[in-house]
């Protein structure tokens, strides 16, 4: 008997997609004409030097960029209609970014409910849904207090929530830990690989660290220098749940080794 494999469609699919900054008369080529394809519940990371077009890439998928060329579809559905942005797409979709970006002025629980708020839902079962964001990032308890009493790491942990809040089937992250302390980004990988594994959802992370995208990645891409374009792609099967004890395994730094080859970064 045959079975005929279906493959399911990529939750995010960028095809040809480039991208040229044009300001005046000035040029920028920063992402030459590559592709991508992520699968449903994949935790992929775009890993590549400063300035080669990670954040333009990440934007791109989030439709805040509009390719000079190409196209970006979630979930099948195309991101650009007519030059206009497709809120069905971009309705899969929650960003993080490397600064938390919360409103000082609100409570941590409404600025991880304002999504609730925006899609309508109704007052009352708001703070249920809160208080279930906040246990699940290691907030709770904390949902009274301003941003400004938290530390860095519990404002990023705000900031992941409120980027659940609307159940995306897809979270961005753009160096989501870049701006906290070494020790509180090991807690914070440990603690994303959790809500990840509970979420169910597909991550694309970007970061520049190594180890940071070998701990977390179920594939590694890489990005060329600017203009950036994927270079290398890589499947990385460490068991889960990983401890940071991964770290030290002679295969993880194997794997390092050959980034930072391919990098240019020596070792
Ligand atoms: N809005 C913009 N206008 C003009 N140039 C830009 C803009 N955003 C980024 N760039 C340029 O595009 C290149 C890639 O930037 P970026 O995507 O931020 O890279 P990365 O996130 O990898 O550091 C850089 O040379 C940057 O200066
Ligand atoms: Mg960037």
């Amino acid at each position: 008997m045959t079975r005929v494999e279906v493959a399911a469609p990529p939750v995010i699919a960028l095809s040809g997609i480039a991208k040229t900054y044009r300001r005046g008369s000035r040029e920028t080529p920063a992402l030459e004409e590559t592709g991508l394809a992520i699968r449903r519940g994949e935790f992929v990371v775009l890993l590549g030097p400063s300035g080669c077009g990670k954040t333009t890439l990440l934007r791109m998928i989030a439709g805040l960029v509009v390719p000079s060329a190409g196209s970006v579809s979630i979930m099948g559905e195309p991101m650009w209609q007519r030059g206009k942005r497709s809120t069905a797409a971009g309705a899969h979709l929650g960003m993080v970014f490397q600064e938390p970006n919360l409103f000082p002025w609100l409570s941590v629980g409404a600025n991880i409910g304002l999504p609730l708020e925006l899609q309508g839902v109704p007052k009352q079962a708001r703070p249920q849904r809160i208080d279930a964001l906040a246990t699940l990032v290691g907030l709770d308890g904390f949902q009274e207090k301003r941003p400004g009493e938290l530390s860095g790491g519990m404002r990023q942990r705000a900031a992941i929530a409120r980027a659940l809040a609307g159940g995306p089937d897809v979270l961005l992250m753009d160096e989501p830990f870049g701006a906290l302390d070494a020790f509180t980004r090991d807690a914070m990988n440990l603690e994303l690989q959790r809500i990840w594994s509970e979420t169910g959802s597909t991550v694309v992370l970007v970061t520049h660290s190594i180890s940071e995208a070998l701990f977390l990645a179920d594939r590694v891409v890489l990005l060329s220098p600017r203009p950036g374009r994927v270079v290398w792609t890589s499947e990385v099967d460490f068991p889960r749940p990983r401890s940071l004890d991964v770290q030290g395994q002679q295969r993880f730094q194997e794997m390092a080794k050959e980034i930072r080859g391919r990098l240019g970064v020596g070792g």
